[in-house]
C-alpha cells in the first residue's frame, strides 16, 4: 500500500486548507512490473545460448581457418545456421506473443480444408524421413464448411504435430471430427470441428496439465523455448475456439482443439 499525504495551500506560504491523503493499492502494478522483468529475463537468456555459441565458432574459424578440414569447417558453419534459425524463430514466436497478449492477432478466414491440411504436414514429416506409419489420420465425413486463417491453422498444426514427434513416442493419431456445438450454450446453434492429436508417449503429469499453455512452460530437457503452446491457445482462441489437453486413451498426451466453422457474429 501507498500512501502519500498532500498540503494544499493558496499560497506558497500561506495557511494549510486542506490536507489531502491518498491511499494506493501497488500491488497489481508490481505484479505486473514483476512479470515483464521475468519475461525480460528469459527472452535475454534464450537469445544469449545461441548466439554464445555463432560467436564461438565463427570467432574459432577467424582465428584458426587453416588448422581446420573442410568437413570441421562445415560441421561449425551448420551449428552456425541452425543457431541463427533458432533466433529468428524465437524472435517471430516473440512477436505473435506480443500480438496475442495486445488482442491485436489478425484473423484473416477462408475456407479451410483442415484434413488436407494435416495431409500435407504428415507429407512433410515422411518427406523429411519420418517413416508414413508414424502417423495416423482420421477424418470424419462430412465435416462442415470450416472458414479460418489457412496460415494460423498451419500454425496450430505444426505446433502440436512437433510436440507429438518430439515429445510423444510411437504413433501419433489425428483425429479431424464435426462437433455440435463449441462451448454449453453460448454458439449451440453453431457446428464446429475438432481435432485431436494424440501420441502414445508418457504424456503430460496430472499436476502439469494446469501449466503446459503457459509460456516458456516445458517438461523436460527435450524441450524448446515453451512458446509453442502459448501461440497455440492463443490462436485457436482468436478464432472463437478452445483447447485442452488430457491423457489419450492408451497412455500419451492428447490435444484436441475445437473452432467453431464460422466466426460469432462479434468475432467476424
Ligand atoms: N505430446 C507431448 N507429450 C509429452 N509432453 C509434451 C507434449 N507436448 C508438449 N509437451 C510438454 O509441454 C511442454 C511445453 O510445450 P510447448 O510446445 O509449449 O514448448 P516446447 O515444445 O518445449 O518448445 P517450443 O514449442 O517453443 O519449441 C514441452 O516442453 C513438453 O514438456
Ligand atoms: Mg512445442
Amino acid at each position: 500500500m501507498l500512501v502519500s499525504a498532500r498540503y494544499v495551500r493558496s499560497r506558497p506560504t500561506g495557511p494549510v486548507r486542506r490536507l489531502v491523503v491518498t491511499l494506493r493499492d501497488t500491488e497489481a502494478r508490481r505484479r505486473t512490473e514483476r512479470s515483464h522483468a521475468e519475461l525480460i529475463a528469459t527472452v535475454a537468456h534464450e537469445l544469449r545460448s545461441p548466439l554464445t555459441s555463432v560467436k564461438g565458432f565463427t570467432a574459432t574459424l577467424l582465428a584458426k581457418w587453416e588448422r581446420f578440414t573442410d568437413d570441421q569447417k562445415r560441421l561449425m558453419l551448420e551449428t552456425v545456421d541452425a543457431d541463427a534459425d533458432r533466433v529468428t524463430r524465437l524472435i517471430a514466436e516473440l512477436l505473435d506473443i506480443s500480438r496475442i497478449d495486445s488482442g491485436r492477432l489478425e484473423v484473416r478466414r477462408q475456407p479451410v480444408d483442415i484434413g488436407a491440411a494435416v495431409g500435407r504436414h504428415i507429407q512433410a514429416y515422411v518427406a523429411a524421413g519420418q517413416s508414413a506409419d508414424r502417423f495416423l489420420l482420421r477424418v470424419q465425413q462430412p465435416l462442415p464448411d470450416l472458414w479460418a486463417d489457412p496460415d494460423k491453422i498451419d500454425q496450430v498444426l505444426s505446433n502440436l504435430l512437433e510436440n507429438a514427434v518430439r515429445h510423444g513416442e510411437g504413433t501419433v493419431t489425428i483425429d479431424v471430427t464435426a462437433t455440435a456445438s463449441l462451448r454449453e450454450g453460448e454458439f449451440a446453434e453453431n457446428a464446429a470441428t475438432s481435432v485431436t492429436v494424440s501420441d502414445e508417449g508418457p504424456g503430460i503429469p496430472e499436476e502439469s496439465m494446469n501449466r503446459v499453455f503457459t509460456r516458456f512452460w516445458r517438461g523436460s530437457k527435450r524441450g524448446g523455448t515453451g512458446l509453442g503452446l502459448y501461440i497455440v491457445k492463443g490462436i485457436v482462441e482468436a478464432h472463437g475456439g478452445t483447447i485442452t489437453v488430457g491423457r489419450a486413451p492408451g497412455a500419451g498426451a492428447e490435444f484436441r482443439f475445437t473452432l467453431p466453422v464460422s466466426a460469432p457474429a462479434y468475432l467476424a
